[in-house]
């Protein structure tokens, strides 16, 4: 049964059908399909084309469908070219020529836009929630780890020492952003294309504003051509899953690192990890590598639409149709990564001890020493100098900063004192940086009082 066959002699070819169906992927619309289509029955009838007798026995039908869709009695065959033909077909099947008075004023141009539409804002509250819950096990390990030290890294070299804490708090800003530009997309997303038909709008007496509020979208589009046309808020959302993706990347290869043999900061759960088929000690870092290589088909379904997207003339063009698999793939990809990733992140043991004994290493305490240099008022660039000797005289003679006695100090510059060494701790180069935003254990914890007010509104 085709929606399309008055004009045509023959059936189609095979090759085709094969190539047009997309019944086997855009089934998961039917829930928002029927959901726009009671909307669409309602507006009829107060359009005076649906009588309310029509109106009780189209929707008595619709809810049926819904639920032999649910109950699996109803399912599209491969003879159904998309999700909008199949469920016609069952409306057919219940309530004969009436069921063909719905698609009146009414397009699968208009109609697919809706739906693709009402999907994506329906999930995008799934993925919200999903992220909220990494937020919350990143900051339950945080909160354990305000005043744990560790080696604070650029370019992957010792720098600094930092909080564990503050690193861990960092990975919850990027996702807190996320969270962010997802709700910031829902508000542009919530534009219903309902009412635009193929392209130019109805001549029939339609009420759009009316469906609009209905399907719970803010507004209705005020451009029928656009309406159709438009692929914009499946790019963005695309974008921001990209972006997770990135996000989550990025800290699945710390994780990655810090499993590792060479760090050995945390310990993963057994239930987060997993063996080797031929080495007996294996403990693999799957999850937190899964996450970083899903990053990739996120990355992937973003260039596809947009290069699906380039170069298309308005309005509705069929080459649309290829917008639905990279965004049900963004989707099924997050809400498989994410709660791995959040299990993973709270049941990992970190190895504070380790933490704190490699934190200084590297002659990560060299810039508090110039800064104490600072303070006496010599200028950085002097103080720069004189702990850069200080640091290779340290190499040369295999020592660490605070092993260096106070002739040897004095030696190496004039600048340095006795009390040059009270500096060379790594509790007081933390709580030293106490300003906004550093890393000093007060701060920390204010960053989490103000985080969780983010976290609980999200
Ligand atoms: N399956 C189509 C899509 O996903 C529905 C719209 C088809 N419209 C048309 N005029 N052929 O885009």
């Amino acid at each position: 049964m085709r929606l399309w066959g008055g004009r045509f002699e023959g059936g189609p070819a095979d090759a085709l059908t094969r190539l047009s169906v997309s019944v086997q992927f855009d089934w998961r619309l039917a829930p928002y399909d029927l959901l726009a289509s009671r909307a669409h029955a309602r507006v009829l009838n107060r359009a005076g084309l649906l009588d309310d007798d029509e109106l009780s026995r189209m929707i008595g039908a619709l809810d049926d469908l819904e639920r032999a869709c649910v109950s699996g009695d109803f399912r599209p065959t491969v003879a159904d070219e998309d999700v909008h033909t199949a469920l016609e077909r069952g409306l057919l099947e219940r309530l004969g020529a009436l069921g063909g008075k719905l698609r009146a004023g009414r397009s699968r141009n208009d109609q697919v836009a809706t739906d693709l539409r009402l999907y994506l804002r329906d999930h995008v509250r799934h993925i919200v929630s999903r992220l909220v819950e990494l937020e919350t096990a990143l900051m339950s390990q945080a909160e354990k780890h305000t005043e744990t030290a560790a080696p604070g890294m650029t370019h992957l070299q010792h720098a600094q020492p930092v909080a564990f804490g503050h690193q861990l708090l960092a990975h919850v800003h990027a996702f807190a952003r996320d969270i962010d530009r997802l709700r910031d997309w829902d508000r542009r997303a919530a534009v219903s294309p309902l009412g635009a038909g193929a392209l130019a709008g109805s001549s029939l007496p339609l009420d759009p504003q009316t469906v609009a509020e209905e399907l719970g979208f803010g507004s209705a589009a005020p451009n029928s051509m656009d309406a159709v046309a438009d692929r914009d808020f499946a790019a963005e959302f695309l974008f921001c899953a990209a972006m997770i993706g990135v996000h989550l990347s990025r800290l699945g290869e710390e994780i990655v690192l810090w499993a590792s043999q060479e760090f050995r900061w945390i310990e993963m759960d057994d239930a987060y990890s997993t063996g080797s088929s031929i080495m007996p000690q294996k403990k693999n870092p799957d999850v937190a590598e899964l996450a970083r290589g899903k990053s990739g088909r996120l990355i992937g379904a973003l260039t596809t639409l947009l290069t699906v997207l380039k170069g298309l003339p308005l309005t509705y063009n069929r080459d649309l149709q290829e917008d639905k698999e990279p965004v049900f793939d963004a989707v099924d990809t997050l809400l498989l990564v994410l709660p791995a990733v959040a299990g993973l992140v709270a049941t990992m043991r970190v190895n504070t001890a380790r933490l704190t004994a490699s934190a200084p290493d590297g002659f990560a305490l060299a810039t508090d020493l110039a800064e104490l240099l600072v303070r006496k008022g010599v200028p950085f660039r002097d103080a720069h100098e004189a702990v850069g000797h200080l640091v290779v005289w340290c190499q040369v003679h295999d020592k660490t900063l605070d092993g260096v006695t106070d002739e040897e100090l004095a030696k190496v510059s004039p600048h340095f004192t006795p009390d040059s060494r009270d500096v060379l701790n790594v509790p007081g180069a933390l709580a030293a940086r106490k300003a906004h935003g550093g890393t000093a254990p007060d701060r920390v914890r204010d960053q989490l009082i103000s985080l969780r007010e983010v976290v609980d509104a999200q």
